[in-house]
């Protein structure tokens, strides 16, 4: 055999090792993420998580804007593992999140595309129930009711005319929009998809910076429209860049532009996918602010991350085979997700209630700086089945 064959067949063989040893290392990941969750549910029956410092979940009702994603875990975990267990234990929080929506409890912000997305979408996905598709119809009905026409976006937060809020968009709202572009599927009223392609164009012109950079939040004239600054809330100062916020851009402007097939958005994912990746740091798992000095003890955002590599797990279904980002964005990806797997995840054996270690709220206003996330265990969850098993999350179908 000539050298040349030899070496092919040696690197080939060298390929093969290399990618069952990462699918191993990806199933043992999955398993310590199911078992946590499997005694979660199974020690704190009917109650939901919430974000809680020093490193465990206080457990009660459902009055955040994070409840979701708990649940939203256990759909993937029944998708990955045909255990009936996670099925039921999802579809006993449905009376829950249906009277939420009718008491209309904590309901005055934009997250309830995260809340209804990740539980009674996703519920219809996964069963086709009549009964979870009707609930995830009426949240998005009243996440219509934030549109602001005289804006010409969905209001975040507060109720309209909030004199703080009232004229206010953030980044974070691109992940509560397919909550209504699946609502336009749904029952064939464009009203939905208009509401969240304008919300989405108005974020890409106002929020994403010429360098690839984002805004956490910018402010408008409720009345005129007319455009005011840009800001932040949980990032380092108003013009830095939080690392959550362009996590939630990168992975929100590739599900719009799956809805849409609008090129702007694409380009707007790759260019905030492109920024993020340049300023990873040594250990692949990024700080809280791309901005914020770095000293011992500078608080990660584990969380992040995690986002971010599901809107890179999104981005490459879009990427021709020879897009020049392909590569960086690929190995970005694994080198994260290795990252948090090896260095931020909890093992199995712990008596851990949280996935990742090292998340991030709101470090500038002191509310859980270094701490499980819930939405970073969700993510982290959903990255790894995608890649291990190609369940894609709740996003879409
Ligand atoms: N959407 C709120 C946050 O990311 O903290």
């Amino acid at each position: 055999m000539v050298r040349g064959a030899r070496f092919a067949i040696a690197y080939g063989c060298a390929i093969e090792l290399w990618k069952g040893m990462e699918e191993a290392m990806w199933q043992q990941a999955i398993e310590q993420a199911l078992h946590i969750l499997k005694n979660n549910i199974a020690g704190h029956p009917g109650k939901l998580p919430h974000i809680t410092e020093g490193q465990r979940y206080e457990w009660g009702g459902n009055d955040d804007w994070i409840e979701g994603f708990y649940i939203g875990m256990m759909w993937l975990a029944y998708e990955y593992s045909g255990d009936a267990y996670y099925k039921e234990a999802a579809e006993s929080f449905l009376p829950n999140f249906k009277d939420r929506l009718d008491r209309h409890v904590e309901l005055d912000h934009h997250d309830i595309g995260f809340l209804y997305s990740l539980s009674a979408v996703a519920q219809w996905r996964t069963t086709r129930s009549e009964e979870a598709r009707a609930v995830a119809l009426q949240a998005a009905e009243k996440l219509c009711g934030r549109w602001r026409p005289g804006m010409g976006a969905i209001q975040a937060w507060g109720v309209e005319g909030d004199p703080d809020n009232g004229g206010r968009i953030i980044i974070d709202c691109l992940l509560n929009l397919p909550l209504l572009f699946w609502a336009c599927e749904q029952t064939g009223d464009r009203k939905y998809y208009d509401i969240a392609y304008r919300h989405a164009r108005k974020s890409l012109k106002f929020l994403v910076r010429g360098d690839g950079s984002s805004y956490h939040t910018f402010y408008f004239d409720p009345s005129t429209g007319h455009a005011l600054r840009g800001g932040t809330h949980q990032g380092y100062e108003d013009g830095s860049t939080w690392t959550r916020g362009q996590a939630w851009g990168i992975y929100g402007f590739a599900l719009a532009y799956r809805y849409t097939k609008d090129a702007a958005f694409l380009d707007a994912s790759k260019r905030l996918a492109r920024y993020f990746i340049e300023r990873l740091p040594e250990d692949y798992v990024v700080y809280w602010d791309f901005d914020v000095p770095l000293e011992p003890g500078t608080p990660r955002d584990s969380s992040a991350s995690a986002i971010a590599a599901c809107g890179l797990l999104e981005l490459l279904e879009w990427l021709g085979d020879s897009d020049p980002d392909r590569e960086s964005f690929e190995k970005a990806l694994r080198q994260s997700m290795y990252s948090l797997s090896t260095n931020y995840a909890e093992a199995s054996h712990s008596k851990a209630e949280g996935l990742l270690r090292h998340g991030s709220y709101h470090v500038r206003g002191n509310r859980a700086p270094d701490d499980y996330m819930i939405w970073g265990d969700y993510y982290y969850l959903e990255a790894l089945v995608r890649m291990q098993k190609g369940i894609r999350g709740y996003w879409y179908e």
